[in-house]
């Protein structure tokens, strides 16, 4: 079953508990989940207020709508 998940984040979450840094993709975009891949890099331009939505494989944007949830 397809569903929609909203992630408001626009990148990773880092995590120290370790000699060195782990991060948690905060986007959702990423192909290495848990972790942060760099997908992330294309949120960096997104407009407050729109909702936009990926396609899975490229990663384009399939819609930008605005964002009737935001408030
Ligand atoms: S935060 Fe999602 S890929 Fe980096």
């Amino acid at each position: 079953m397809p569903r929609l998940i909203r992630h408001d984040l626009t990148g990773p979450i880092r995590i120290d508990p370790q000699d060195k840094p782990v991060f948690i993709c905060g986007c959702g975009l990423t192909k290495n989940f848990p972790f942060c891949d760099g997908a992330h890099k294309i949120c960096a331009n997104e407009e407050a207020g729109s909702l936009y939505e990926y396609d899975a494989e490229s990663h384009a944007v399939v819609q930008k709508t605005p964002d009737t949830m935001d408030q």
